[in-house]
């Protein structure tokens, strides 16, 4: 069959690498992609959020599958769009509904799922400008540090953490009546803080069935040590070694068990990726947030180690035949090391052409924020390439992913040479 991706990031091409090496797969491409998938599917300009656009791509490359990368699309409703459609309404589309794209789309109603379904997560309530006087007795209420969550999307920002009372309470005013993150503020949800170790767990759903693949951990902060601003992730490995079998069953039992039924129970239509994210607490595992997609970059480590074909995977998820489907995970770790412009995540300079891609040996390089330009391959975002490697265990791998980088070079390039240091 023929398929077409949805994004331009690391993860995409990581979903495009696997999928070329399927047998089930005819023509691959990918919009709008990068110079990555570029030299394995064929890259179409069509922005992830024009639907009208894609409708068209999809109809002239006789598409019968539409995976979508990141959340935008799906919180906007792409796979509502398709089954609303004459023409479009047998295309397989991977990724949730509209309905339950909120889990993501909205941190209120992924609490108050969460607390629904009993499923283990922070204490929290949530505000809106005519109630920030509440807001500020609530935060009275709680110990410091302050964790205040802009409701919608916020391109990954609208998180914010504050030791100082006054301080958390400046923001709160900020986020609610200035609108600062704009309409994504005009909530806010603040939460109880969570004091542990963070880890994703990901799991695939057909809507009935699921499967739990690897989990992965990523690191969040520009700087060496956990410190600096946050950024979409600086590298990240799997599995996570303090993950064992009986945390494992504890995150089954108590959190993936009972949010799948609480989807079925709920009503929300449910095709593709959930992105649990956990932190460890003592022993004990808490939601901190649900993500309705892949993560970039934990899918460069988490699809590298899935040995299944990821077409007839997907294709028991479009025909909700997933439990016939055995996941098989290889035993090996995976690391992988992203390549960010200098300056990220702050402003930084674009069009530099990135040089030794050819000598690397024995790892992957994904490409992410970089395109191809009169043949030359140049940055064109933050985060350029995730370098990811295989090893008996995280140590060996991410020490070759740091031998290759060697190799690699462009214009103010910047990495976290700690990948892994908290393990
Ligand atoms: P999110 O965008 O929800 O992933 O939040 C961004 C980051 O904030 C998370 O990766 C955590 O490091 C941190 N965080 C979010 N909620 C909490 C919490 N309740 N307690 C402690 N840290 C949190
Ligand atoms: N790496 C975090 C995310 O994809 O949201």
């Amino acid at each position: 069959m023929n398929i077409l991706i949805l994004g331009s990031g690391g993860r995409e091409h990581t979903i495009a690498w696997k999928i070329a090496q399927s047998n089930n797969c005819r023509n691959l491409y990918v919009a709008p992609g990068n110079s990555g998938t570029a030299e394995i599917a064929t890259n179409v300009p069509v922005s992830v959020t024009d639907f009208q656009a894609i409708k068209t791509v999809v109809l002239n490359n006789n598409i019968s599958m539409v995976i979508v990368g990141p959340e935008d699309p799906l919180v906007f409703g792409i796979h509502d769009f398709f089954l609303d459609d004459e023409a479009l309404k047998n295309v397989a589309v991977i990724g949730p509904q509209k309905a339950a794209a909120e889990l993501e789309g909205s941190k209120e109603f992924a609490k108050e799922f969460l607390i629904k379904h009993n499923i283990p997560t922070a204490a929290y309530q949530s505000f809106n400008a005519n109630t920030v006087e509440d807001g500020y007795a609530f935060l009275e209420t709680l110990k410091p540090p302050y964790v205040l969550k802009a409701d919608g999307l916020a391109a990954g920002k609208g998180v914010v953490i504050l030791e100082d009372i006054k301080e958390a309470k400046a923001e709160l005013k900020a986020m609610l009546v200035d609108s600062k993150f704009g309409n994504a503020s005009a909530k806010v949800v603040i939460e109880e803080f969570l004091d542990g170790i963070e880890l994703s767990c990901f799991v695939l759903t057909d809507g009935k069935h699921y499967k739990i693949l690897p989990t992965a951990k990523d690191y969040k902060r520009i700087g060496e040590g956990d410190t600096g601003l946050n950024t979409g992730g600086m590298g990240a490995i799997s599995p996570v070694p303090f993950a064992d079998n009986v945390f494992m069953t504890k995150i089954k039992e108590r959190i993936v068990i009972p949010t799948i039924n609480g989807l079925q129970k709920d009503n929300l239509p449910y095709k593709g990726f959930v992105f649990i994210g956990l932190i460890k607490v003592g022993a004990d595992p808490f939601v901190i947030e649900y993500n309705v997609r892949l993560g970039d970059p934990e899918t460069e480590v988490v699809l590298p180690r899935l040995k299944n074909d990821l077409v007839e995977v997907f294709q028991a998820v479009a025909n909700q035949t997933l439990d016939t489907i055995d996941i098989e995970i290889d035993e090996r770790a995976a690391t992988t090391v992203m390549l960010v412009s200098g300056g990220y995540p702050e402003a930084y300079e674009k069009g530099k052409e990135i040089f030794g891609i050819e000598n690397v040996e024995d790892s992957i390089v994904f490409h992410a924020g970089a395109q191809i330009k009169d043949n030359k391959i140049v940055t064109s975002g933050g985060r350029v390439m995730a370098i990811t490697s295989y090893g008996k265990t995280y140590q060996e791998a991410i020490k070759k992913s740091y031998q290759n980088i060697e190799k690699l070079h462009f214009d103010k390039m910047n990495y976290r040479k700690d990948i892994g240091f908290d393990l």
